[in-house]
């Protein structure tokens, strides 16, 4: 057990810690695992406030996830709760107030609020103890709900959260409510800045670029992990990857709508000019100010490499739009990429890309069946794709088609 002194050194630094992520969805997973390893609670949710009510965004669980083979994700699905008293987690948001419960199947009578057991239900997992804490901003603003559960003890038995630990999570749910806003507005910054490439794309929507970088960084963790990179890399990888990969089409800002709105096959030489859509987008990260630029950079060049060496652009200096020397293919053109000549960061997304592009429908295409999709991603292995990245890939399948589900075509 930590003595006060200690707690208070170890959630200064767990609320310096999460400063460092930027990525919305990252951080609400940092979040989450780091309050419950300082409350020892078995399971946990965070919710965050959209359009006036609690969006569940992420969830974790110790013991659900002991019951799954290694490596395997628990898969859960999104759904949204009233600001009202109705449930714990609308009460803590609509009141500001937290709420520390020995047995969530006993509440008094007279208590405010209600427990809502339909999560038990689905989940096959019983609730006891609970702490419920509002995420408050600098501003006294409630942006979301953080929800600890089953405290344990040094036996594992459950216990309730301890009084004593009530400060300090309050104020690590400050910082956190602090860092969830200012990734939200990093998020909406990069929305904004895609759909100023994208918006005349009707097709490729916010959905369809936070789909490919949710999968993008699944792929890369389950790859990461098999390859033996350490945790605090995969981690650091995961944050810039998942904004990096939302802007992989970001150069298409540079095609013409005439190209990119054409509601058939493109023509040899249309494609051509949208394959352009690669270097361009590196351009606009070629001064390298941060780790994020880097990526950014890495994923928009690479993102059409293929593993067969088949892919573009290739060998190009993404500034001049020429061939680096030595690099010369057929007539002249760069030579594509390939194998590990192509960053992990574009193998990766290369799939995410692709996965996406064909499960869904576009102008230019319909929405292709589970089967064919994934018959097609196969056929692949060694040719378009990395075939121990495409391993990856097909590792996270249930992850990957239930983040499909959380970011639909339609918002
Ligand atoms: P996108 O729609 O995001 O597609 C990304 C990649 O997914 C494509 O890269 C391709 O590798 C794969 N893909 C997409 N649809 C299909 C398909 O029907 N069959 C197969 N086997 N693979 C598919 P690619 O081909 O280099 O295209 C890059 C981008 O160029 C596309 O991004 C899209 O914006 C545009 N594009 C490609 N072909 C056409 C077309 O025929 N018509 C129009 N309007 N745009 C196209
Ligand atoms: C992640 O947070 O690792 C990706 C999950 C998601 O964005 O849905
Ligand atoms: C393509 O048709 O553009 C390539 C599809 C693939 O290699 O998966
Ligand atoms: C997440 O919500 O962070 C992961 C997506 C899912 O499993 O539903
Ligand atoms: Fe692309
Ligand atoms: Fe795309």
């Amino acid at each position: 057990m930590l003595n006060t002194k200690e707690k208070l050194n170890e959630i200064i630094q767990l609320g310096y810690e999460i400063t460092t992520v930027q990525d919305l969805d990252i951080l609400l997973e940092h979040i989450l695992s780091k309050a419950r390893a300082f409350t020892g609670a078995d399971a946990g949710s965070v919710y965050v406030v959209e359009d006036g009510k609690l969006k569940f965004l992420c969830n974790q669980n110790d013991t659900l996830q002991k019951k799954l083979p290694a490596g395997r994700k628990l898969i859960y699905s999104t759904f949204t709760v009233p600001i009202n008293n109705d449930t714990i987690a609308g009460y803590v948001a609509n009141n500001g107030e937290l709420v520390n419960i020995s047995d969530a199947y006993n509440i008094p009578e007279r208590a405010p609020y209600r427990f809502g057991k339909q999560y038990d239900e689905i989940s096959h997992y019983k609730t006891t103890s609970m702490l419920a804490v509002p995420l408050k901003s600098n501003r006294g603003e409630v942006v979301g709900v953080l929800q600890l559960i089953n405290a344990k003890n040094e036996k594992g038995e459950i216990v309730s959260f301890s009084k004593e630990d009530e400060p300090f999570i309050v104020y690590f749910a400050n910082n956190a409510a602090v860092a969830i806003e200012r990734a939200r507005m990093t998020r909406a910054l990069l929305l904004r800045m895609i759909s100023m490439a994208e918006l005349r794309d009707p097709r490729e929507t916010g959905a369809h670029v936070n789909r490919v970088a949710a999968y993008a960084v699944e792929i890369y963790e389950s790859w990461a992990r098999k390859n033996g990179v350490g945790e605090e890399q995969i981690n650091q990888n995961r944050d810039v990857l998942r904004m990096a990969a939302m802007l992989h089409d970001v150069g298409k800002v540079a095609i013409s709508d005439i190209i990119l709105k054409k509601p058939a096959r493109l023509n040899d030489d249309e494609y051509e000019i949208m394959k352009q859509h690669t270097f361009l987008g590196a351009r606009l990260f070629a001064e390298k100010f941060s780790m994020f630029d880097e990526a950014a950079y890495i994923v928009a060049l690479n993102h059409h490499e293929r593993w067969d060496g088949m892919g573009y652009p290739g060998h190009i200096n993404p500034i001049t739009g020429t061939v680096i020397p030595g690099y010369e293919g057929k007539n002249g053109k760069p030579r594509g990429k390939r194998g590990e000549e192509i960053p992990p960061f574009g193998r990766v997304v290369a799939i995410a890309d692709v996965y996406d592009a064909l499960v869904s429908r576009r102008t230019y295409k319909e929405a292709w069946s589970e089967d064919r999709v994934l018959q097609t991603m196969r056929a692949e292995a060694g040719k378009h794709f990395d075939p121990e990245m495409l391993e990856a890939f097909f590792d996270s399948l249930e992850v990957i088609k239930s983040i499909g589900s959380r970011y639909p075509e339609i918002e």
